[in-house]
């Protein structure tokens, strides 16, 4: 049934939202002349992913995207983490990062069906034994986009033995490093997992209902296995947040069937709109991620909306960052060290208001492959894969920032954001219009 004209305006007032999310009791605090540090307990952290950074790729559903499709840039080894891992590792280190996020890719593990690669585990025990011999937590995702080339022959998602097998393959994960206490993803953002699958040819689009179901059960599945592994384990399924009025559409199907399954709710924020920058977009926006709007007080509002779906559940910024084209200074003139500056003080506010944020993590300590392209740059340091065989990891104004940022907590009490909050965004609609989130 096409959306009636009653739903569309439901959608953009957020009237939709309503029924889902509690509506803010009241107004919205005042803003204090001050901001707090955040706790001592606070964990920053870097986030990562297997295929995006390490090289030496195996066969997998990516790899077979990439061959197939002549505008995406030629792989290569992407920025090596499989032989440079103890050097990023390194580099999270001085930062006084707590937390580094990795993903163990299946493709790796499992090269054919039934049959495990221990050269392959050797590599992960390798890379989590720097990560906590460097005095950080790992955060393991068991699925990041990618499975193996031999389960992307037979259909991928809308096989009916996939649950089972990357069950298989999750539970030896699972036992294999439950005892190294990390900090568990189930899937990396699994509505944009599904819009990729589509779009790259993956998943016919008639198999999307049968993929989403085979998530939910896979995550609910594991969620039960982590937990008799690792008593006390915290587990999630990070969302992509989208705005306020969007989210129980887009995220809401996953979220509602996995919310007994969640002992955090993983957030990953980066874009914000306003009525004005949705009109000035370009076609190709989305293959040209630098040219999206950024809103840092957009986290706030994230923040905010999930401590009312899930009042009392703490929240994690799984990822955030800033995408610049190859580098150079963005159109807008935001800095990398800017953007993460105002961010944080975002979420000092919003733990000021009460919203219970356990953590933080930058998108990415290094530049990597952007699923097709190497153009869109989000790393702390800068890597020009086209251009410099030695992959050299060049530090951005914002590495100093965020070492600044950890060591004292977040941004000094008086710090003031250097972009104002933006009217009427749409990732608060219609809130944001009628009681924004202001500084004082
Ligand atoms: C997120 C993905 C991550 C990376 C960032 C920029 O949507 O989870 O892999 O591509 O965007």
């Amino acid at each position: 049934m096409p959306l009636s004209r009653r739903h569309a305006l439901a959608l953009a007032t957020g009237a939709v939202a309503a029924l889902t999310v509690p509506a803010r009791a009241g107004a919205r605090p005042a803003p204090a002349p001050t901001v707090a540090p955040v706790g001592p307990g606070f964990l920053w952290g870097v986030a990562s992913a297997g295929f995006q950074c390490e090289g030496s790729a195996p066969d997998s559903n990516w790899r077979r995207y990439v061959d197939a499709t002549p505008s995406y840039d030629r792989y290569g080894d992407a920025v090596d983490f499989f032989h440079r891992y103890r050097d990023d590792v390194g580099l999270a280190a001085g930062l006084g990062a707590g937390v580094y996020r990795i993903s163990v890719e299946w493709a790796r593990v499992q090269p054919r069906p039934g049959e495990w690669d221990e050269a392959g585990f050797a590599f992960y025990d390798a890379v989590i034994d720097a990560i906590t011999a460097a005095g950080m937590r790992p955060m393991l995702t068991l699925d990041h986009w990618v499975y193996p080339g031999w389960a992307a022959e037979r259909g991928g998602w809308a096989h009916p033995a996939m649950v089972t097998d990357w069950l298989a393959h999750a539970r030896k994960v699972v036992d294999r490093y439950a005892s190294r206490d990390p900090l568990w993803v189930t899937f990396n953002e699994p509505a944009a997992y599904l819009l990729n699958e589509t779009t790259n040819g993956g998943l016919p689009a008639a198999a999307v209902p049968v993929m989403q179901q085979a998530l939910v059960r896979a995550h609910n599945d594991i969620y039960d296995h982590i937990h008799a592994a690792q008593p006390g384990a915290l587990v999630t399924s990070n969302l992509a947040y989208i705005a306020g009025t969007a989210e129980p559409v887009v995220n809401g199907p996953m979220i509602d069937a996995i919310a007994a399954r969640l002992d955090y709710v993983g957030i990953d924020y980066y874009y914000g709109f306003s009525p004005q920058s949705i009109a000035q977009l370009s076609p190709d926006a989305m293959k040209q991620l630098w040219t999206l709007p950024l809103q840092p007080e957009g986290i706030y509002y994230a923040l905010d909306h999930y401590a009312r779906r899930f009042p009392g559940t703490p929240l994690y910024i799984v990822e955030n960052g800033m995408p610049t084209r190859d580098g150079e200074p963005r159109a807008d003139g935001y800095t990398r060290a800017d953007d993460l500056r105002d961010t944080v003080y975002w979420i000092q506010r919003a733990l000021a208001d009460g919203i219970p944020v356990l953590g933080y993590n930058y998108w990415s300590i290094t530049d990597n492959y952007e699923w097709g392209s190497y153009t869109p740059r989000f790393g702390l340091y800068t890597v020009d894969v086209r251009t410099d065989p030695t992959l050299t990891r060049r530090p951005t104004d914002a590495v100093a920032a965020y070492r600044d940022i950890i060591a004292a907590r977040g941004v000094p009490a008086d710090y003031r954001p250097t972009r104002a909050p933006a009217t009427c965004s749409l990732v608060d609609a219609p809130d944001s219009c009628t009681d924004p989130v202001t500084v004082p």
